[in-house]
């Protein structure tokens, strides 16, 4: 290991080597704080060449490699699975625009770049990356991809997945592939990029990607409701949808329980409606036409979902600096839900119509199993997303609430699995969610999949531990 590491420093130079306690501790802890191992150390290339060189070294001594990109994984998919072992990949100072093709609307960035720098290259350019996530602002795009994040334009514009016209990855033997093409069509045998996407580096590390960018809308228009029941949300996204799919960007869900949690645990939060509501919605409309009147077809769909009483208030953002004002409460909640105590996740989903069912038998099941615990639930509904999240009951202990997580979460996935769903809808599977995946999933479809891991990355140095039990 030492040899190792004297090796990396000698083709990566000092700064692309971090091995003292204190520089290396931040790269081995995720963003919940579930895991806490210590990578040997911390490579940091500053270009393609150099992840390939280190890779191969890495390779010839048998040693495992974890990719980081911002280390903002709900599912401790970016961490070491075990200490003092591993070697973390750090791609930020992979951080280049490569290019932006105006006329073709793509854009080509290197994997260290944030999403949001890359919503700000798209922009400058007149352009509109249609990926939107709450960590967009740590969050780097090779992760991004790794992870297919799903985020708050999913329902129009598809996970991110959908988004990827070609990539760049290094692969387990330090072998460059260059996919780099930007081609809308391109039906040329396996489609490497989508296994790549969501693989969550346990295949290769993406080291750069061509996105696909929308054009830049001309007007949106965002509006913060107020609904008595879960069916009246359901209602007010039917009639959203049915009246122009095209202009609904976005549609998410906060239940009243997360919503106060927001308010009592972020600073200066508060309810943008006049009186609290059982659930609430983000809708956003955006269009590129010039003639479209958003204001318009939110206050018809908005009469007609009051009158038939789906709606119980409704406030739309009179300003820019109110419109992110909305944003701003939505993106925290998971900010909120960490301050109230310890929270068990559960980022699953289901058919959009199953969702009330899911949300009253989850509720049936806490009430039964854990009493006092709180069902904060909130997320992408028009994906049929949930983020059912369930905080600790008040003053109770946290390490022995977060004990009954494993049990918890198999509770949800028998419900979740009874109702056609997903145990993990946007968040992958990492560390955390390897037992679900043994439980729900076919025997066929896991084999498939550790075939195709064992072809590209048959040492298995590639983010160990991940996605399958080691
Ligand atoms: C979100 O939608 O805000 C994220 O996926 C975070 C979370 O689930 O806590
Ligand atoms: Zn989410």
């Amino acid at each position: 290991m030492d040899e190792l590491v004297d090796q990396l420093r000698a083709i990566l130079g000092h700064g692309g080597v971090l091995d003292a306690a204190g520089d290396i501790a931040p790269y081995g802890t995720d963003w919940r704080g579930l895991f806490d191992h210590r990578p040997r150390a911390v490579v940091r290339p500053a270009d393609t060449a150099g992840v390939a060189a280190a890779v191969r070294l890495c390779a010839a001594s048998g040693v495992a490699i974890v990719p980081q990109g911002g280390n903002t994984s709900m599912v401790g998919g970016a961490v070491p699975g075990t200490a003092g072992s591993q070697i973390v990949l750090s791609l930020a100072r992979m951080n280049a625009i490569r290019t932006i093709d105006r006329s073709g609307l793509t854009l080509e960035i290197e994997a260290g770049v944030t999403l949001r720098a890359a919503q700000l290259a798209a922009e400058a350019a007149g352009a509109f990356l249609p990926l939107s996530i709450s960590a967009e602002g740590s969050a780097q795009i090779g992760g991004v991809i790794s992870t297919n994040a799903g985020g708050n334009n999913t329902l129009r514009f598809g996970n991110t997945r959908d988004l990827v016209l070609g990539l760049e990855v290094v692969l387990p033997d330090g072998r460059i592939w260059n996919g780099l093409r930007r081609l809308r069509k391109d039906n040329t045998g396996y489609a490497l990029r989508h296994l790549f996407a969501g693989a969550e580096g346990t295949l290769g590390i993406i080291t750069a990607a061509v996105l696909r960018l929308a054009p830049m809308p001309r007007s949106r228009i965002a509006c913060f409701c107020g609904l008595p029941s879960i069916g009246a949300v359901l209602d007010l996204y039917r009639r959203l949808r049915d009246e122009d799919e095209a202009a609904l960007y976005a549609f998410e869900y906060i239940s009243g329980t997360a919503l106060d949690l927001a308010l009592r645990h972020l600073p200066g939060a508060r309810l943008p409606l006049e009186r609290a509501a059982a659930h609430y919605v983000l809708v956003e409309l955006a269009t590129t036409r010039r003639a479209g009147d958003l204001g318009a077809t939110l206050e018809t769909v908005l009469g007609e979902a009051l009158d038939a009483g789906s709606l119980d208030d409704a406030a739309i953002a009179n300003s820019e600096a109110q419109r992110l004002a909305f944003w701003s409460l939505r993106e925290h909640m998971a900010d909120a839900q960490k301050r109230a105590g310890a929270s068990i996740k559960n980022d699953v989903s289901v058919p959009v119509a199953a969702v009330p069912a899911l949300l009253a038998r989850a509720a049936d099941m806490l009430a039964q199993h854990y009493p006092g615990a709180r069902m904060a639930a909130f997320g992408h509904i028009g994906d049929g997303n949930i983020h059912l999240n369930v905080i600790q009951p008040e003053g109770a202990d946290p390490a022995r609430f977060e004990a009954q997580g494993d049990e918890l979460m198999e509770r949800v996935n028998t419900i979740i699995a009874d109702l056609g769903g997903s145990f993990s809808a946007e968040h992958g599977i990492g560390l955390l969610k390897r037992h679900a995946f043994a439980t729900w999933r076919g025997e066929v479809e896991r084999d498939v999949m550790l075939r195709i891991k064992a072809a590209i990355d048959p040492a298995a140095i590639m983010n160990p531990g991940k996605i399958f039990e080691p």
